[in-house]
């Protein structure tokens, strides 16, 4: 059940980041060091304001850490140029994010069908595998509405969809049940679960909800500039 340790497809060695303003300094988070091992579902758990979304950003090279360094699918992420660090996104990662940052006025498949566009492919091949991404999210029927007239549930799995239709080895996730009430948002992890499993993902996802966290192979608790592993059974169901 438990992915294998040896297998490390993240790894992260004394991140530090800190952000200044004038005087102020504000030290988020000091020396992290953490493996992810090649299909882990983990979870990233802590208060508001601890820099779980700055720790995702920094992962998945949408921010620089201030010491330290990342190596992700053998990117020695940190050091990457801007475009190669576009490059790594595109081709490792995948992000859901709470607020799913979709295009509201185009259709559920041209979202969906977007970063493959953006890489050139054409509009056929495009639409094809959106269409079938969208069956594997559960809104094949939904296709041609505009993401705008969904639900937030049907555009979190829209969004999810448009996550990994790159194939991406990686899924980052910032709270993407953040935003649901409980029932849909146990949906919507349940189908996180599933295409984690059925992709061979390796997943991070931050979240507040300990029952989701609980659930995970692997939990992480940012504190006070600190990370720690806690058993995910010790946390309440
Ligand atoms: N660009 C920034 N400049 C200064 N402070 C920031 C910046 N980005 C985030 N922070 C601060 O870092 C802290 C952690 O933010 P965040 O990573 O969003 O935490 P979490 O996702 O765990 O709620 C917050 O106090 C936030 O105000
Ligand atoms: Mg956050």
């Amino acid at each position: 059940m438990h992915p294998i340790a040896k297998d490390p497809l993240l790894r992260v060695e004394g991140l530090s980041k800190v952000f200044r303003s004038g005087e102020a300094e504000l030290v988020l988070f000091e020396n992290l060091s953490f493996q992810v091992a090649k299909g882990t579902m983990l979870a990233i758990v802590g208060q508001s304001g601890a820099g779980k979304s700055t720790l995702l950003h920094i992962l998945g090279a949408l921010d620089r850490p201030s010491a330290g360094a990342v190596y992700c699918a053998n990117s020695h992420v940190n050091t990457l140029s801007e475009d190669d660090a576009a490059e790594f996104r595109n081709r490792e990662i995948g992000y859901v994010w709470q607020f799913h940052y979709l295009l509201p006025e185009f259709t559920a498949l041209e979202n969906v069908a977007m970063p493959l566009l953006t890489r050139g492919q054409p509009l056929s091949t495009a639409e094809q595998e959106a269409s079938r991404w969208l069956r594997e999210v559960g809104l094949e029927q939904r296709g041609h509405h505009r993401s705008g007239e969904l639900s937030g549930g049907e555009q979190q799995r829209l969004a999810l969809a448009r996550a990994l239709i790159t194939q991406p080895q990686v899924l980052l996730a910032d709270e993407p049940t953040g935003d649901l009430d409980g029932r849909t948002g146990e949906l919507v992890f349940e189908l996180v679960a599933r295409l984690h499993r059925e992709h061979q993902l390796t997943s991070l996802i931050a979240t507040h909800n300990l029952a989701f966290a609980r659930r995970c192979h692997r939990v992480l608790r940012l504190d006070q500039g600190k990370i720690e592993e806690v058993a995910p059974e010790s946390l309440p169901a």
